[in-house]
């Protein structure tokens, strides 16, 4: 049976705005949903200035609900400053488009996320972090959460990959346990340095294969 979808998110699942990648990017992100192992990027171009979004595109590799929400969020954001962005929600996003039906919240949740990392992306660039926590091996952990294993569809501290996870004056060590000439291995390796490396006391990011 076809989900009961409104007509505001069906006109932007027909016609996303917002839709592909900025190629010199100020800031970007790609988030993963653990619900349905669906993932989202997001890029960012910032005026340093004003801190004023001047314009943002997604990629959506989730549903209907994923790429309705992006294509509203986006237009929501761009032209407001990331403090206002940020304060965007998938709640606001979804009232916005009519109504989702509950079994799609996550996918919402997923395009506000994936926002909101790009935003916090920018501000790790460029040292506005304004609560400088020191890195933990917890921290690390976390965000090897968001990096997605692409054989499975589940992030890779849940398919139990990461073997080892160092952490010395600033430098990281991450293991995966696949084989270095894995066909997702360079990908992968990128993927963590995005997440690790803007950590504002990580200096260097290295990622062993353990096979
Ligand atoms: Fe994965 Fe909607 S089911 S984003």
């Amino acid at each position: 049976m076809p989900l009961p979808y409104s007509e505001i998110v069906m006109e932007h699942f027909r016609h996303p705005r917002n839709v592909g990648r900025i190629e010199d990017a100020d800031a970007k992100a790609i988030e993963g949903s653990p619900a349905c192992g669906d993932m989202v990027a997001v890029y960012l171009k910032v005026d340093p200035e004003a801190l004023r979004i001047t314009d943002v595109k997604f990629e959506s590799y989730g549903c209907a609900s994923n790429i309705a929400t992006g294509s509203i969020i986006t237009e929501l954001a761009k032209g407001q400053t990331l403090e206002e962005a940020k304060e965007i929600s998938w709640k606001q996003a979804s009232e916005a488009l009519g109504g989702l039906p509950p079994i799609k919240t996550h996918c919402s949740v997923l395009a506000v996320d994936g926002l909101r990392a790009a935003i916090q992306n920018y501000e790790e660039r460029h040292g506005l972090v304004k609560e400088r926590v020191p890195t933990t091996i917890g921290v690390i952990r976390k965000r090897l959460k968001r990096v997605m294993n692409p054989m499975t569809g589940l992030d890779l501290v849940r398919t139990k990959i990461v073997k080892d996870i160092e952490l010395n004056e600033g430098r990281v060590r991450v293991a995966i346990d696949l084989p270095a000439d894995h066909q997702f291995a360079a990908n992968i390796r990128e993927e963590i340095r995005e997440k690790i490396e803007p950590l504002w006391d990580v200096r260097k990011v290295v990622v062993e294969f353990t096979e």
